[in-house]
């Protein structure tokens, strides 16, 4: 497995790589790697013959005052998974290598995500998916993969990603990969070791919140006021879980939906406080 650590390095890899015929897998990470993550490294291993797993906590999608500064980097224990998963190379870049300190300080050229960020986190985030984006077209350009693979729990930016594709016209083709959870049902996240026991516990009724809509929805419920207070009835339940949002969009504008339609594919999604961290679980839904 390779470690690479300039642009120019990994396009050289990947363009290596095409010549032989191979086709290049991405799987962009934050690293503080668990199953989840090594779920996207198999399922870019059946979608293509070499694997790239770029790890970088990328400062532009985090606010003021949100865990940048803390966010784990546990390096070495994730290239060891990286290594047992058969990764092929993994990205290490550094900020600057990244934001080129001469174009970050001008601010000099941005991408902006329009109303597919008004609602659900990029409401509570502001400038979040702006980030996301531009770190995504960073990679997508520097490694130009055949496919690119996403943890399907971060569903609004699995969505704008993917709007991302075809509104630059980029030529990869973007995956999405079912949320990995635990026995409780809690998805996994990298978020999910800041919880302590007590709240760990809590943590789970996340999912519940996101089953209770989901079964109504399969039974034919289509008004959202019902299916949003029924995801909050499961959410207070936890006793010190704050709810951010509980709601539900369109699965492709990302839009609010008062009533369902028969056929539509909604998504469901929640953000929650533990203490001080903050959880997100989210469902792709077709009402039937
Ligand atoms: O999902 C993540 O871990 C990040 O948002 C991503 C896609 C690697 C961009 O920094």
């Amino acid at each position: 497995m390779e470690l690479i650590e300039t642009v120019g390095s990994i396009r050289s890899f990947s363009r290596a790589m095409r010549c032989k015929g191979h086709r290049i897998g991405l799987v962009p990470t934050m690293g503080a790697l668990h199953d989840g993550h090594l779920a996207l490294v198999e399922a870019a291993a059946r979608y293509a013959d070499v694997v790239v797993v770029s790890i970088f906590v990328n400062p532009t999608q985090f606010g003021p005052g949100e865990d940048f500064d803390r966010y784990p980097r546990p390096l070495d224990e994730d290239i060891a998974l990286l290594r047992s998963a058969g990764a092929h190379a993994v990205f290490l870049p550094t900020d600057d290598e990244m934001y080129p300190p001469d174009d970050h300080d001008s601010g000099g050229v941005r991408l902006v995500v329009g109303s597919l960020a008004d609602y659900l986190c990029g409401k509570y985030r502001p400038g979040h998916f702006d980030g996301v984006v531009q770190i995504v077209t960073k990679l997508l350009t520097a490694i130009e993969p055949d496919v690119a693979v996403f943890g399907l729990k971060d569903a609004q930016q699995f969505v704008i990603i993917e709007h991302l594709v075809g509104a630059l016209g980029l030529g990869t083709a973007i995956v999405g990969v079912e949320t990995i959870r635990e026995p409780d049902g809690l998805a996994m996240s990298s978020r999910n070791r800041y919880l302590d026991p007590g709240l760990r516990v809590q943590a789970a009724a996340l999912s519940r919140g996101i089953g209770a809509a989901r079964e109504r929805i399969a039974k034919g419920e289509q008004a959202r006021e019902g299916l949003v207070t029924a995801m909050h009835q499961e959410l207070s339940k936890a006793d010190d879980l704050r709810v951010q949002y509980a709601d539900i969009v369109d699965a492709r504008s990302l839009q609010p939906v008062s009533d369902i339609v028969s056929g539509q594919r909604v998504l469901v999604a929640i953000a929650a406080y533990l203490g001080t961290t903050r959880l997100i679980d989210s469902a792709f839904v077709t009402a039937p």
